[in-house]
């Protein structure tokens, strides 16, 4: 049964579950699959993302943002990694096609023990998107020391995660790989371990429609924006469906969108 989900179209696929067999869905909520990649998309833009830049998505899964990085980034400058690799083949099957895979060869990488190896090169960037929401604190941390190897001392990293609600041991508890379930960390913690690893980082408020918290962490303290320009990055779409005040909820408008932007962005 869960693998005749993988058969299903984009709009079959649509009242699933997250974490079900389904390209749009094993990631998360698939009615989210096109917003969520644009978020990712467009906060790398905002940040400094160029076609030129070596870009690592770190568990790219079935190529959110992978559908609209590769054709931005120049060829051979998107890598992927990702365990699963039916989210990538299916994603290149209904998203992107073998024609962009021909022009644009990304690099794609699904074997763990790779990642010190073929992997072991310099990037600008390196995207995270619903990783850390998934890991416990020993899985962030050899995460942090490749990502440590694999920025060079200058790249800028993107991670989301999602803040301590009910749990309040800084995700101590767990451990390894939890999914489709949720670790959850604070604030304090994630700077600490950041630093443990030689970087700074910041939180961004970007905005999320699961309500993930969105950081940014670099080796290279300058490349952390100053809090006046980081404040600015919010990600807010107009004519948005989110309730902006309610993050988590996904609800529809109930007031007027622009006081909901306004509210938002803090005027
Ligand atoms: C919530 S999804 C996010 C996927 C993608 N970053 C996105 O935003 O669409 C989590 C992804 O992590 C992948 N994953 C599973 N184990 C992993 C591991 N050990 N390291 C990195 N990614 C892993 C899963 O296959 C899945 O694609």
């Amino acid at each position: 049964m869960k693998n005749e989900n993988r058969l299903l179209t984009k709009e079959e696929a649509k009242n699933l579950n997250p974490g079900d067999e389904h390209y749009t869905s094993y990631v998360g909520y698939p009615k989210w699959y096109d917003v969520i990649g644009a978020l990712q998309f467009r906060l790398l833009c905002s940040l400094g993302l160029r076609e030129y830049h070596k870009l690592f998505d770190f568990g790219c899964g079935s190529l959110r943002a992978g559908r609209l990085l590769i054709p931005y980034m120049n060829r051979g400058n998107y890598f992927g990694f990702d365990p699963n690799e039916w989210l990538i083949q299916d994603a290149i099957l209904n998203e992107i096609g073998e024609d962009l895979i021909n022009i644009k060869q990304p690099v794609f990488e699904n074997d763990e023990a790779c990642l010190g190896k073929s992997f072991k090169r310099s990037f600008d960037y390196i995207l995270a998107h619903s990783i850390f929401t998934h890991t416990g604190e020993d899985k962030l941390r050899e995460s942090l020391q490749y990502f440590s190897d694999m920025t060079k001392n200058s790249g800028i990293i993107v991670a989301t995660f999602f803040f301590e609600g009910k749990v309040s041991n800084n995700g101590r508890q767990y451990s390894g790989w939890i999914y489709p379930g949720c670790t959850h960390f604070n604030h304090d913690f994630i700077l600490e371990v950041f630093s443990e690893y030689g970087f700074s980082g910041a939180l961004l408020p970007w905005f999320h429609p699961a309500g993930q918290k969105w950081y940014i962490a670099s080796a290279d303290k300058s490349k952390i924006p100053p809090s006046k320009l980081i404040n600015q990055l919010k990600g807010t779409t107009l004519f948005s469906e989110f309730d902006m005040n309610n993050e988590t909820s996904g609800n529809k408008l109930k007031t007027s969108i622009w006081d909901r932007l306004l509210f938002h962005i803090g005027r």
